[in-house]
């Protein structure tokens, strides 16, 4: 048996609660130990107290981590990131920079389709790389579980290809992975104005060979009136849904086109961005137990001001979620606290509420609100030790790196420089 103890934790941040999403008010109750403690065995959390609590019961070969009277928090659980591509657009963001909208540059040839041309040239040990490297970003920031959506493939052998990388990114165990297929994302350019014909590529061919490889627990679809629009969209979500795929969509981002309804109809697990989502989608949201992922940075990033309606969903009781959506067009950034700090600034949620959403909210929404998302006995010991006093400092000194360590299964993952 393998026993560590966490000690010297100035607040250790639980959210010990219930293994479900956390709503209205419950969102700013943190379960907040000061001078906490937590006892790791095997990979899971055993007992979590004061420092009293503990020590008494401890057996005295455990190892100790003395986390130097910083915070300690649960590993962000970012549930929506496009993490696999190749090459990146820095170029479009010089042109969007200069004035250039993101549609009308994806209207030209770029955006979705320009990564598409480059991740389908890349071979699997190339692609791998580049996620590796952006897999060790999320950990610098206190990421331990990263969702990841397939979707610059657009074909079945490349769309594959993506997947099985998430997968070995997975099995790797540095950070957990959660496969999403989203090869419903644009429509590819030998497919252009043959939209309905690429929709049962999805259909018939991706979905089932995606299924019988067990590559992704989730189907997502870019449910957008210029890119799928809500019937078409539908046609493919309850496809995947009868071969037993979770749901997710990207709904209402750029134009309000019923994506919220649509996600409350089919009972999906979550309706994601939501920027022109109407009261009667969001009520319709509310109705259905669909959780709302809320993505700041790609708002920010894309240089509009239409931020989600957070406060709203947070009065009508959403379980609302906060990811990254970290991909090279619209959110080129991997960074859980700077999403806590945009969302506390520009959503106005407290730092209590980012904090829910980015954690034990969204390891709910990936079903896994049993095993990660709080520290609390029986779960994973997925945990950080932030350089902070206290936990509203995290989006408060928002554009820097805040992790000293982070641990999956109770294993150092990342640890800063001579930190440890
Ligand atoms: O969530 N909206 C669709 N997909 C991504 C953007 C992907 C890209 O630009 O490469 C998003 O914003
Ligand atoms: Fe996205």
């Amino acid at each position: 048996m393998s026993d560590l103890f966490i000690c010297n934790c100035r607040q250790l941040v639980t959210l010990a609660g219930p293994a479900r999403p956390r709503i209205g008010a419950e969102m700013r109750e943190l379960a907040i130990v000061p001078d906490g403690a937590m006892w790791v065995r095997d990979g899971r959390i055993h007992a979590v107290g004061t420092r009293r609590d503990i020590e008494r019961s401890l057996p005295p070969r455990a190892g100790v981590l003395d986390a130097g009277w910083r915070i300690v928090l649960p590993g962000f659980v970012d549930a929506h990131t496009h993490a696999v591509f190749a090459g990146n657009r820095a170029d479009e963001f010089e042109q969007r920079s200069a004035g250039a909208t993101y549609q009308e540059i994806a209207a030209s040839g770029g955006g979705i389709r320009a990564t598409v041309k480059r991740t389908r040239l890349a071979g699997e040990v190339e692609l791998l790389a580049a996620a590796r490297r952006y897999r060790d970003w999320f950990l610098r920031g206190g990421t331990t579980t990263i969702e990841a959506k397939s979707g610059y493939g657009l074909s079945l052998e490349s769309e594959l290809k993506i997947l099985r990388v998430i997968c070995r990114l997975d099995q790797e165990g540095r950070a957990r992975y959660v496969a999403t297929f989203l090869g419903a994302h644009e429509v590819p350019d030998e497919y252009q104005g043959r939209r309905d014909e690429y929709a049962d590529l999805v259909i018939h061919e991706m979905l089932p060979c995606v299924r019988e490889e067990r590559l992704a627990e989730y189907c997502d679809v870019f449910c957008e009136l210029s890119v799928f629009p809500a019937f078409q969209a539908r046609r493919i979500l309850e496809a995947a849904r009868s071969l037993g795929f979770g749901l997710r969509l990207h709904a209402d981002q750029l134009a309000s086109g019923g994506g919220a309804q649509l996600a409350a109809e089919l009972g999906a697990a979550t309706a994601d961005h939501l920027e022109q989502a109407s009261d009667e989608g969001l009520q319709a949201l509310q109705r259905a137990g669909v959780q709302p992922v809320l993505l700041p940075a790609s708002v920010y990033s894309l240089g509009s001001n239409r931020y989600p309606a957070a406060r709203q969903m947070i009065e009508m009781g959403l379980g609302v979620v906060l990811a990254t959506d970290f991909n090279p067009g619209s959110s080129p950034t991997v960074s859980m606290p700077l999403v806590l700090s945009m969302a506390c600034t520009q959503m106005h949620l407290t730092p209590a509420e980012a904090l829910t959403a980015a954690t034990i909210n969204a390891a709910c929404s990936l079903k896994r609100g049993h095993e990660i998302g709080s520290l609390e006995p029986g779960k994973c010991a997925d945990f950080a030790i932030h350089d902070c006093d206290d936990y509203r400092e995290l989006p408060y000194f928002f554009g820097r790196d805040t992790a000293l360590a982070v641990y999956v299964n109770g294993a150092c993952v990342y640890a800063r420089e001579n930190y440890l």
